[in-house]
């Protein structure tokens, strides 16, 4: 492996932002906190557990969805964009919490949901009640469908969660009618983004939330919003998961960057640098950097990255190309482990050693094994030049639950057999706080949790990890208060390689072209002894060695200073 400084950038070194190198921290709402005790997490729970992040040094929050919703997609169907369903609390209740996120310096990100609404949003249940040509049937995809009576879906996608994308009406006659469009749950119908009333919906609902105070969006499907003209069939292999299909009628089409374009506009008028982050499945990086480029938005997750496999070659080789496409663009690479749709890290890593992308089915790993290795991981991800998100629980080292009953799970793709997903439940159950019985804080004693906490989470409670040398959580502490710590950390174009021992992966962070800090991982799945460069600054994992030589067990990353 030879030294390589990274080519310097293609555009003007840009301004000095929060969000380039934030730390955003994901909170899925229904499993965060409980404040009165129906055994799903809602805001003032998370309100109460505000100085833990703060604590914890994360930068912002993201939370995902809390509005009205039927709750057929955990929150991911809104049926209206501008209330806070009652399950999670009040607009109040939201105003309360980014009030006090601001007092503690955390931003607050907020889910914004646009390819689709829910089936009991105002529009659509207009759209059925109206009958056939209705216009708010317009503002959806409503088709005909094909066969001598319309008893075939109008082309030929099917839904990520399984099935057809489309579901006949019954018209307000009870005769079956049309069919519409929904690339998620039939419960999620995509909206028609042509619709100028579309547009302008949107508009005012981010207008709506930036003016309660916050401090951005995560877009949600931000690839799919608009699909290609006539709605073509794909062909007898119509099959498409999120990540990697290529050329598709549906996903990453050139006309979502206009949208974008004009919602870049709104966030600028806005002061205080508000932003939004893509969610964009888009087949290559270089199609992922366009949703960056400085009139849209200003993070995309780095999806690639997520589902790259643990081994050097491929790490390499992703965080290059990474940094190189979003470059291109002048933005900064936004990583990730961990979310709420994909197996945590700490199982997936190592059960998609071939670096299949979401390792969707989780399987049991080894949890000391599978620990090690995450926590290796995640301290090579904090180590990268731009921004991470990370996902709540893994700074506890929680492992993904993998067997939780048929009957307790929520996720609606699990009994849609041919779906993407469906196995998205074991990363979603409630974070143990403290105690030795469930729900282990996460509400009131004895209120439960809408899924069941494992016997074995007292130990990797918060309580349990605090003020702990060596758990996840003070790890997790250490890694964040040494990047707000280091200026060296901040810049998004200063990462060089150097050489290191097979297997072992080691890079520097430069000053002003002067390596002032060392990362080292090794993935050679043996352990091995390395110089010291400097002082050391953090181990993932405990360390043998001498005064000269510092032996790595095998997944662990090490971070030094060598600054003179
Ligand atoms: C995104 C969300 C996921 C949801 C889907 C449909 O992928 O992250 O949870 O099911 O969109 O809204
Ligand atoms: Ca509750």
């Amino acid at each position: 492996m030879t030294d390589q400084l990274i080519a310097p950038p293609a555009v003007e070194a840009p301004p000095a932002s929060w969000w380039r190198n934030a730390v955003i921290y994901q909170i899925y709402p229904r499993s965060f906190a409980d404040s009165n005790g129906d055994g799903i997490g809602d805001l003032p729970g998370i309100l109460s557990r505000l100085p833990y992040l703060r604590d914890l040094g994360v930068d912002a929050v993201w939370l995902s969805p809390f509005y009205s919703s039927p709750q057929a997609d955990a929150g991911y169907d809104v049926s209206d964009y501008r209330t806070v369903d009652p399950i999670f609390g009040t607009v109040a209740d939201a105003e309360k919490l980014i009030a006090g996120a601001h007092e503690l310096d955390l931003r607050v990100i907020v889910d914004l949901v646009p390819n689709h609404s829910s089936d009991q949003h105002e529009w659509f249940k207009r759209a059925i009640a109206d009958g056939p040509g209705s216009p708010f049937r317009d503002r959806y995809h409503f088709r005909p469908g094909k066969g001598e009576n319309g008893e075939l879906p109008p082309n030929d996608w099917p839904s990520i969660f399984g099935g057809p994308a489309w579901t006949r009406v019954c018209d307000p006659d009870g005769t079956p009618g049309e069919w519409y469009l929904h690339l998620f749950a039939p419960e999620q119908p995509d909206f028609n983004w042509e619709h100028p009333a579309v547009r302008d919906e949107f508009k005012t609902i981010l207008r709506f939330w930036l003016d309660l105070g916050v401090d951005g969006f995560r877009v949600d499907v931000a690839h799919g919003l608009v699909k290609e003209d006539g709605l073509p069939d794909v062909g007898h292999e119509a099959e498409w998961h999120l990540l990697g299909v290529g050329e598709s009628p549906c996903f990453d089409r050139e006309g979502v960057h206009e949208i974008y374009r004009e919602w870049r506009k709104i966030l600028d008028e806005y002061p205080g640098e508000r932003i939004a982050v893509a969610e964009a499945w888009a087949p290559t990086l270089a199609r992922v950097a366009d949703y960056v480029r400085d009139d849209e938005l200003h993070q995309a997750f780095n999806f690639s990255y997520l589902g790259t496999a643990w081994n050097v070659p491929a790490q390499r080789q992703m965080i290059d190309d990474s940094l190189a496409a979003m470059r291109v663009v002048g933005a900064p690479t936004t990583w990730t482990l961990s979310n709420h749709d994909v197996v945590r890290h700490s199982n997936r890593l190592l059960q998609t050693g071939d670096g299949e992308v979401a390792g969707r089915r989780p399987t049991a790993v080894d949890p000391v094994a599978g620990l090690r290795r995450a926590r290796a991981a995640s301290a090579l991800m904090l180590a990268l030049p731009g921004s991470a998100y990370l996902y709540q629980g893994e700074e506890l080292g929680l492992p993904e639950v993998v067997d939780l009953p048929p009957e307790v799970r929520q996720d609606p793709a699990f009994h849609r057999a041919t779906g993407q997903d469906g196995y998205r439940d074991g990363c979603r159950v409630p974070i143990p706080w403290s105690g030795t019985e469930a729900p282990y804080g996460f509400g009131p004693e004895g209120g439960g949790s809408w899924l069941p906490q494992p016997d074995s989470w007292a130990q990797l409670s918060v309580a349990a990890q605090e003020g702990v040398p060596g758990s996840t959580l003070e790890l997790y502490r250490a890694a964040l208060a040494v990047r707000r710590g280091m200026p060296a950390l901040a810049p998004t174009d200063n990462l060089r390689w150097v050489p290191a021992p097979d297997g072992v992966l080691a890079f520097e962070r430069a000053v002003e072209d002067e390596p002032v800090f060392r990362c080292t991982v090794n993935m050679s799945g043996r352990p091995v002894a390395v110089g010291r460069p400097g002082e050391l600054l953090l181990a993932s994992g405990a360390l043998d060695g001498t005064a000269d030589n510092v032996v790595l067990p095998p997944d662990t990353t090490v971070w030094w200073s060598i600054q003179d």
